[in-house]
């Protein structure tokens, strides 16, 4: 049980009979003292709420300025997130369940002077908003804490991995071969971990609403160039071969050029991790008008401009996407690989991030699939 000991009570309604009736009723509850202030009309009960700060509000439906489901709207509207409780009339009964769907907390009806009902109503409504306002606290915390302790858990990593290097380069002295077989071993180790750190940071950044994209003019073809040769090393491990298909001599794009080496990074590596070796992967990129370009029905296109678009695509022969998860594929944590190999496990976040970041570009990006083991083909198309 919250403990309130006061609530201030705003009660719009014409009638005002009814409203000091129900007034009075209230009035007479021994645990709680009521502040009760009453309105005629929805504009009148909007200077209460711009004047002071409301518990609950009580509101009839059929106001001189306003009537139906238009109340609850214009009142959610004007005090967000303050309960609300539909005094409705006898016959308006039936209105009652969709109030609810629509976010009502809960509804009386008039006249029934069934008073441990409307009080109850009126606990349940403030224990509701408590414990909403509690969850929202904590998950802000959680947000905070995460986006904190993954910063924290970088540091370290990068300096090992700068370290590891240097001793890799034989900057402080020679190393032999076994040497150099463990070290190529903490680099690796190291390197997998600092990137799954940074896709719980980025994460945690997207959803605290702190992630920021720094786009200006850049060439596309020279970024694909220089993010494949950063990544070409892991294909060649596993004799699969990265190439690169474009008529384009280059593509001008308004992008964060880290941002979409990123995105390009993400998708390779996951063709890499899901085909087997000796096979190919393809980066192709084009520049097509909306209107030839072919999205698949589950893509959401909405407010899409029309206009030309970098059409960029990463074609594997691993093992394929079965239908029903394509687009499940983008929700964070979701890992839908049912192959029995033994791979590395990733955060499950590296197609969550993409799609934000090529969001934030205004584009979109899909998958599509031939099904198990026919391969995969990430597109994503940025506006040129
Ligand atoms: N090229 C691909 N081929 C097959 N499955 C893929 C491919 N890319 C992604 N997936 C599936 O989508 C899931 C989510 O990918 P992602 O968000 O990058 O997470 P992670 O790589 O950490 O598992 C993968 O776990 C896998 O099941
Ligand atoms: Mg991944």
């Amino acid at each position: 049980m919250v403990d309130v000991k006061s609530l201030k009570v705003l009660i719009t309604d014409p009638d005002k009979n009814d409203a000091a009736a129900l007034k009075q009723e209230l009035e007479t509850d021994t645990k709680l003292v009521f502040s009760i202030s009453i309105a005629g009309s929805l504009s009148e009960a909007k200077n209460f709420l711009h004047t002071d700060m409301y518990d609950i509000i009580i509101s009839c439906l059929d106001l001189p300025d306003i009537k139906g489901f238009k109340t609850l709207i214009a009142f959610q509207k004007a005090a967000s997130g303050v309960p609300f409780i539909a005094l409705l009339k006898p016959d308006e009964h039936d209105l009652g369940a969709e109030l609810l769907d629509m976010g009502a907390q809960d509804f009386i009806i008039k006249g029934t002077s069934e008073l441990t009902l409307q009080q109850r109503s009126l606990f349940h409504a403030i224990e509701r908003r408590a414990s909403f306002q509690k969850l929202r606290a904590l998950d802000d915390i959680k947000t905070k804490f995460t986006s904190m302790m993954t910063h924290e858990l970088r540091t370290p990593l990068v300096s090992i991995k700068g370290f590891v290097s240097l001793l890799l380069h034989e900057a402080p002295g020679k190393i032999n071969s076994e040497q150099r077989e463990y070290l190529e071993i903490i680099l690796k180790n190291t390197e997998r971990q600092l990137r799954m750190i940074t896709e719980m940071l980025d994460s945690a950044r997207m959803e605290a609403g702190v992630f920021s994209i720094e786009k200006k003019q850049g060439g596309l073809v020279k970024l694909i160039n220089r993010t494949v040769n950063e990544i070409r090393s892991m294909a060649t491990e596993k004799h699969i071969t990265l190439s690169i298909q474009t008529d384009e001599p280059e593509i001008s794009v308004n992008m964060d050029d880290f941002r979409i080496s990123q995105v390009i990074l993400n998708l390779v590596n996951n063709s890499i991790k899901f085909a087997p070796e000796n096979t190919k992967i393809t980066l192709r990129a084009r520049v097509l008008a909306f209107e030839e370009i072919k999205i698949p029905h589950a893509a959401e296109v909405q407010g899409l401009a029309r206009g030309k678009y970098a059409v960029i695509s990463i074609i594997d022969e691993g093992e394929g996407i079965e239908n029903d998860d394509l687009s499940n594929v983008f929700a964070r944590f979701s890992q839908v690989s049912k192959s029995k190999e033994n791979r590395e496990k990733g955060t499950g976040l590296g197609l969550s991030i993409s799609k934000s970041i090529v969001e934030a570009h205004g584009g979109i990006i899909w998958a599509e699939s031939g099904g198990k083991d026919k391969g995969t083909t990430f597109t994503f198309i940025l506006p040129v």
